[in-house]
């Protein structure tokens, strides 16, 4: 009996471990979040996580190319992020013949590391400008004139700190949707180089059928370098500049971990909307969601089609495909988990309740501010959900193809033309992007998966589209191919686009840059096709979306700021949505049971790699020497004792998102012990809610990624740079 008891007070104990949510200014950490880390097992005083005097954990974390985070790791300005951050310029940096893509790479000494066309950003400094901003659109009532405003009142406050030479600008971020404005200040390096990359069998191992899910074996990892002037300041790429030395670098620990340990995340998660209302849920769920889901369905399976078939296809359309294919899942999970989790239904009943309050405060206090805004949100969305479904055919479907992305992309052109001089500054201008633009297009360009796409979008808009909001002129250019409802119409009619652009047909293009006129390009089939869509859109729709989403604004703004009149105390706990800008996540590695009667581990090992492995495999293939070695179970220094495996990727109950790939999963003492990469299925609806239970962050273990560097890479000279901690 007794021993009953304690085992049911250990299972209590157990489930009462909740993930944490929370994505925290790292410089502004009000004492209860701080004590909270304490608490969790953090060592380190708030001075060491973020000082504007001396250096500290943030000057180690950079925003790595567009979307994604690094680390700095060695006093050298050596980064580690994530493979799929390093992705496009790894696939850059390849050829049929030099794969590294496929082979991997190691720089063993400086001379070997390759240019690429990355920048990264460190975060100087930030400063609460609030009140600037807020005195600058004092009064404006209107929130379409409000919005054009505050973009003038960033720029001008952004100007003054700006610093060409030093690589420095300054950015406003809105947080609590326009309730609070936060500049940071950023130095911009521009001289980044790809050091090291696993083969892809092991960075994107269990490619698409494994992401966004636990139990995980990818080896999500790449490193690079970045370089400065002689004299330590931000530079273009040239052969006589230096590493960078960084004010901090996270010191590497292959010391293990347990399940409970602290765990931190530094990073720029890209976007959340936690407070989501369940109109948006609604549009999302019935609507955004499923037609984005079904439309690159289309366009991932031609692409694949041709991947397989060839290596050089693969190179070309890897990155784009790999970046389709992850929001495919993620949306498509994400309507999944937000209707398991009732999400709609627990919003409507937060909304009904904060409709009730404001009609309380409103008598109480005599502020109407909030009365209106659930209503309102109801008429806004109603308004615009009969062209939601029409937007999305056009940005995934009709632009889903290349060669009509780029055609429309010549829009201005023939605007410029249709003045009548061809000779003007704009039409010269105009053509010149265009005719580079058009170079870039054709590197990437597969002619015969876009081809398939094409014809695919093409039915699909006519299929499904509301009849009225069609381009109907364009359809009666398809009809002479046959009936509207045949593939084989848009087949042959796509065949016939195909060969007839110029866009395809140098010669052609030729001719046309040396005498261009608006006619010609207006006659030119692939603008023809794409300009109709874009023009209809612009002309109708767009301005009933700008419409939707300003008046959305409005109502978020006053939406927030009711919420946190409302209960001042949850207020003073609350965090801003995610935005890209730089914040902390604090929790533990966890375990956890994602349905009944499963339990996953909080970390996986080499076996699990062997078990998933299938050789020649377009997802779960291996290096033949990874193999050898681990069946040797040769995992040298980097043993996971306990287990006596080599442990791969573990998860936290950290609370991140899109934009934090490559970010330091940090130990309490500020050691780096692995690379966040991944969210789990079960919780895909983590922008807009959060769940406790199931929430969880997936984690390359950096003792995998030194094992992949060292012992498959035998890139020595990294870890002796590196120098990890025992
Ligand atoms: N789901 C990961 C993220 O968004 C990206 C993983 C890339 N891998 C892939 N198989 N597409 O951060």
């Amino acid at each position: 009996m007794k021993k009953l008891l304690l085992s049911l007070v250990l299972l209590v104990s157990i489930n009462t471990v909740k993930a944490d949510e929370g994505m925290w200014l790292p410089m502004l950490l009000g004492k209860q979040v701080y004590d909270n880390m304490v608490k969790k097992g953090l060592k380190l005083t708030k001075e060491q996580l973020y000082s504007i005097n001396k250096s500290s954990l943030k000057d180690a974390i950079i925003i790595f190319g567009r979307g994604c985070t690094g680390e700095i790791v060695s006093n050298q300005g050596l980064i580690f992020t994530n493979h799929h951050c390093g992705y496009d310029a790894i696939a850059s940096a390849s050829s049929v013949q030099n794969n590294y893509l496929r082979d991997g790479f190691y720089a063993f000494n400086k001379d070997q590391e390759i240019k690429t066309e990355l920048t990264v950003q460190f975060l100087l400094r930030i400063e609460d400008v609030t009140k600037q901003v807020q005195d600058k659109v004092k009064g404006i009532e209107d929130w379409t004139e409000r919005t054009k405003k505050l973009q003038d009142a960033y720029k001008s406050i952004t100007e003054k700190v700006a610093d060409k030479e030093n690589g420095i600008s300054g950015r406003i971020y809105s947080m609590f949707k326009d309730n609070q404005y936060i500049m940071y200040v950023y130095q911009t390096y521009k001289d980044v180089r790809l050091v090291g990359t696993p083969p892809e069998s092991i960075g994107k191992f269990g490619g698409d059928t494994d992401n966004w899910e636990w139990p995980r074996h990818t080896g999500d990892f790449s490193v690079f370098r970045v370089y400065a002037s002689k004299d330590g300041k931000p530079a273009e790429y040239n052969k006589d500049n230096q590493p960078l030395k960084p004010k901090h670098f996270l010191p590497v620990s292959i010391k293990g971990i347990k399940d409970g340990d602290y765990a931190m995340i530094y990073g720029y998660p890209g976007s959340t909307n936690r407070y989501e209302t369940s109109y948006g849920i609604k549009l999302k769920n019935d609507i955004e969601n499923p037609s984005l889901v079904a439309l690159r369905d289309m366009r991932l399976k031609y692409m694949h089609e041709q991947m397989v078939k060839d290596p050089a296809v693969k190179l070309k359309l890897a990155s784009d495909y790999a970046g389709i294919a992850n929001y495919w899942k993620f949306f498509d999970g994400e309507t999944k988990q937000l209707i398991k989790f009732n999400t709609y239904e627990q919003k409507q009943k937060y909304e009904n309740d904060f409709q009730k309050w404001s009609v309380e405060w409103a008598k109480n206090k005599g502020n109407r501010e909030f009365m209106g805004v659930m209503g309102d949100y109801q008429t806004n969305y109603e308004t615009w959900t009969p062209y939601a479904k029409h937007r999305v055919y056009l940005r995934e479907g009709i632009l889903g193809s290349p060669l009509s992305a780029f055609a429309s992309s010549l829009v201005p052109l023939e605007m410029a033309l249709s003045k009548g001089d061809a000779n003007s500054a704009e039409v010269k201008k105009a053509l010149e992007a265009a005719d580079a633009a058009r170079a870039t297009f054709l590197e990437n360009e597969d002619i015969p998966s876009d081809n398939n796409i094409l014809a695919g979008v093409a039915k699909a808009f006519y299929t499904d589209i509301d009849e009225t909001q069609r381009p109907q002129d364009y359809y009666e250019k398809i009809a002479p191919y046959g009936d509207l409802y045949d593939d084989a119409t848009y087949k042959k009619w796509a065949l016939d686009v195909f060969v007839n652009t110029m866009i395809l047909n140098d010669e052609k293009w030729k001719a046309f840059m040396a005498a261009p006129t608006a006619s010609a390009l207006s006659n030119d089939p692939a603008y023809a096709f794409a300009s109709a869509f874009v023009k209809n859109y612009n002309e109708k729709y767009a301005p009933l979306f700008t419409t939707f989403n300003n008046k959305n604004n409005e109502l978020g703004h006053f939406y927030l700021k009711g919420i946190m009149q409302r209960d001042s105390v949850a207020a003073s706990k609350m965090y801003p949505d995610a935005n890209f800008s730089m914040r902390v996540s604090y929790g533990n590695v966890k375990s956890y049971k994602p349905r009944d009667g499963i339990f996953c581990d909080y970390i996986t090992t080499a076996k699990g790699i062997l078990e998933k492995y299938k050789p020649g495999d377009y997802e779960f293939d291996l290096p033949n020497k990874q193999v050898e070695l681990f069946k040797k179970k040769d995992f040298g220094q980097y043993i996971d004792k306990n287990r006596n495996d080599l442990v791969i990727a573990f998860i936290t109950t950290n609370d991140i998102t899109g934009g934090n790939s490559g970010s330091p999963v940090i130990d309490g003492n500020g050691n780096l012990i692995g690379l966040a990469f991944d969210g789990n299925y079960e919780a895909l609806s983590h922008k807009i809610a959060f769940d406790k239970d199931l929430n969880r962050t997936i984690c390359v273990d950096v003792r995998y990624v030194l094992w992949c560097i060292d012992k498959l890479g035998g890139a020595k000279n990294l870890i002796d740079e590196i120098k990890p901690i025992k």
